[in-house]
């Protein structure tokens, strides 16, 4: 895989696909506010390296799913300005994707300067099934640029006209986020170091079946927590209550149980839980074991002999990988699991690794300190097909 370091960019026009897909809230006035700029700060060493050596720097990316309609709410302007801020320079906003305006902005650039595209899934295109679409607009891009840089790490799994298409008819390398994550990512894969684990939580089990199944030839032990231990516990024949499960996904458990078993991997699942009354922080809640959870109630968060067995189960790993909140740690009283196991990660003497989306949330939401981690993904969904062994399509049209 080229890096940008083998390019030479000096004047020449270069397409960096990042992913700016974060999050916003009404700021009240009628315009849009990034709560989380995280996946801005992580596209800055590529974009500042590429503008110290005289590229001209056009920036694509998406935000939300408009489905190729020029949604104002789904605008990057929130980003054009926190980017602007973050570089201390203009960044200029075309008013569309390949269109005159894109085409006029990029006229007028001069070295160094950063523009950015419009919402590139503003365009249908962009996200179409059909090769031929996402061809001709890849063919679009390809005409406003000379280079391609791949910086969207969350979005390498999807195979888009921005993201796998454009770089076949471009010269093209990895930008230093999509470098840094594929070499974690496929040391994790490859080469752990030992004891190596992993903590999967999250609300369904079905989400992570491709993962758990992959994960099982590789990993020493395998922590279970979130809404998905409960068809876990289901699957060992425990009574649930009315916490999350999915039924139809026993039976497929169970042959993960049993798959696990002979393979010596230690599968770990909590031995107590914090239920609720009812999905609200101020229901009435409790800690009861597994074997005593009662119709009525469900489990929110794992419980305290649970943290201190998972933090126990990590402490002497040389390898941990983290996907998933262990409860719904936006309520302070089922945040605790999720926050004790983030602690017993950040005390691991060797690499660690947290998945992005809600884990990378919830670190950043309980106030945890970042450098504890060797390694915060900002790929939800990526990070998880990397895990699962999957071809990633902005990944393997890089190796090409
Ligand atoms: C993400 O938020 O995980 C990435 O930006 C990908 O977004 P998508 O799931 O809408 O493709």
């Amino acid at each position: 895989m080229k890096t940008i370091d083998d390019l030479d960019v000096a004047g020449r026009r270069v397409l960096v696909r990042a992913d700016f897909n974060v999050p916003l809230e009404d700021a009240g006035d009628g315009s849009r506010r990034i709560t989380d700029d995280g996946r801005i700060r992580a596209a800055l060493p590529t974009i500042t390296s590429l503008r110290e050596r005289g590229a001209r720097v056009i920036l694509a990316a998406h935000l939300g799913r408009p489905k190729g309609e020029a949604k104002p709410e789904l605008s990057l302007a929130p980003v054009a300005q926190r980017l602007a801020e973050l570089l201390g320079t203009p960044v200029a906003l075309a008013g569309d994707v390949t269109g005159p305006s894109a085409r006029a902005i990029v006229a007028d650039m001069a070295d160094g300067d950063v523009v950015l595209l419009e919402n590139v899934r503003y365009d249908k295109r962009e996200d179409s099934k059909d090769d031929a679409q996402r061809a001709e607009l890849a063919a679009e891009f390809a005409s406003l640029a000379d280079l391609f840089v791949s910086d969207g790490f969350g979005v390498v799994h999807r195979k888009q006209a921005s993201v796998s298409d454009v770089a076949t008819l471009l010269p093209h390398a990895a930008g230093r986020l999509v470098l840094a994550e594929a070499q974690v990512f496929q040391k994790v894969l490859t080469d752990p170091d030992r004891p190596y684990a992993v903590v999967l939580g999250g609300s369904k089990v079905s989400d992570k079946l491709g993962v758990i199944t992959n994960l099982l030839k590789s990993v020493d032990r395998l922590l279970i927590g979130g809404g998905m231990c409960f068809t876990f516990l289901a699957a060992l024949g425990k009574n649930v209550g009315s916490s999350l499960l999915e039924t139809d996904q026993i039976e497929t458990v169970k042959g993960l149980i049993a798959d696990a078993e002979q393979r010596g991997v230690d599968l770990v699942l909590p031995v107590d839980v914090v239920v609720a009354a009812a999905f609200s922080a101020d229901a009435e809640h409790k800690v009861v074991t597994v074997d005593d959870i009662e119709d009525g109630w469900m489990g929110l968060d794992i419980g305290p002999n649970s943290r201190a067995l998972f933090a126990d189960t990590l402490a002497d790993c040389r390898t941990v990988v983290w996907n998933g909140p262990m409860g719904v740690f936006e309520m302070a009283p089922y945040a605790e699991g999720t926050r004790a196991v983030a602690e017993a990660i950040t005390q691991v003497d060797g690499l660690t690794v947290v998945g992005g989306g809600d884990s990378a949330a919830a670190v950043r939401l309980l106030g945890i300190p970042e450098d504890g981690f060797s390694h915060i993904s900002t790929g939800g969904g990526a990070s998880l097909e990397f895990l699962e062994g999957r071809t990633l399509p902005g990944i393997a049209v890089l190796e090409d």
